[in-house]
């Protein structure tokens, strides 16, 4: 794994960007596995200011959402959907047909998941996915315990998530107690890794993962055998915050 520590969130914010931004730049048709969630918010501001300034073009990109939430229609403000059309998708100019989400409000989830699988199969897998990670090591919404050979799946979220994600919502009552995940299996197919961890409250999670140990029980040990990661931190995930 390639380790990278920035001074700060900003920093790291760029780092990520200027790396997503090579990627497409070389290969215009790449396919490109997103997340949600607090940390990668920064990136993709990097990624709209750049798109404005330097005409980056994601006309021809395809990208794969790790998770949605169950229940939530695309919509609903806390739906991952409404984040990434907010967040980034409706400010650059990727075609959003070609932006690809789990549906949270399919009558039948097991052929949901299947239909995600073979829609990212006949893509030719992704080329490169950007993590966060939770403090209990999860990825995606897959959650301690999770099978490494997993793929496209419903998942029961752990009460710490639900509790680390209250605050995007108005109370902790609502936020969903199951999301569609993309497996652990399923990401390990990627082609490139780039994990961002950024603040004090995930120091203990990168020393795990650094600490080499590969468990089912730390779901991001799994990238301790993947041949392509490149970590970004900054200084305060890195345990050199002041
Ligand atoms: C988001 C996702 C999650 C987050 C993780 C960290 O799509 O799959 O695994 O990456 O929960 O979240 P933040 O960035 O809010 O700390």
């Amino acid at each position: 794994m390639k380790i990278n520590i920035l001074e700060d969130y900003q920093e790291l914010s760029q780092a990520a960007a200027t790396i997503l931004i090579d990627r497409v730049k070389k290969n215009p048709k790449s396919t490109l596995g997103l997340a949600t969630g607090g940390t990668p918010k920064g990136t993709y501001q990097q990624l709209i200011t750049d798109h404005h300034q330097n005409g980056t073009s994601y006309q021809h990109v395809t990208t794969f959402n790790l998770d949605e939430y169950l229940g939530l229609a695309g919509e609903n403000p806390n739906s991952y959907r409404y984040f990434m059309n907010a967040q980034l998708f409706h400010h650059i100019d990727i075609k959003i047909e070609n932006t690809l989400i789990p549906n949270g409000v399919t009558m039948n989830t097991v052929e949901e998941c299947q239909r995600y699988e073979q829609l990212l199969e006949a893509k030719g897998g992704v080329d490169l996915q950007l993590l966060g990670i939770g403090s209990n090591g999860h990825i995606g919404f897959n959650e301690p315990g999770t099978s490494f050979e997993s793929r496209t799946h419903v998942v029961d979220l752990a009460s710490t998530t639900i509790k680390a994600n209250a605050r995007f919502f108005p109370s902790i009552e609502e936020v969903p107690k199951q999301a569609i995940t993309m497996g652990i299996g399923t990401i390990m197919k990627s082609k490139e890794i780039l994990l961002l961890v950024s603040g004090e409250q995930k120091k203990a999670a990168v020393q795990r993962l650094l600490s080499g140990e590969v468990n089912e029980e730390f779901p991001a040990s799994i990238l301790n055998q993947h041949p392509n990661v490149t970590i970004l931190m900054d200084k305060a995930a890195a345990g050199q915050g002041d």
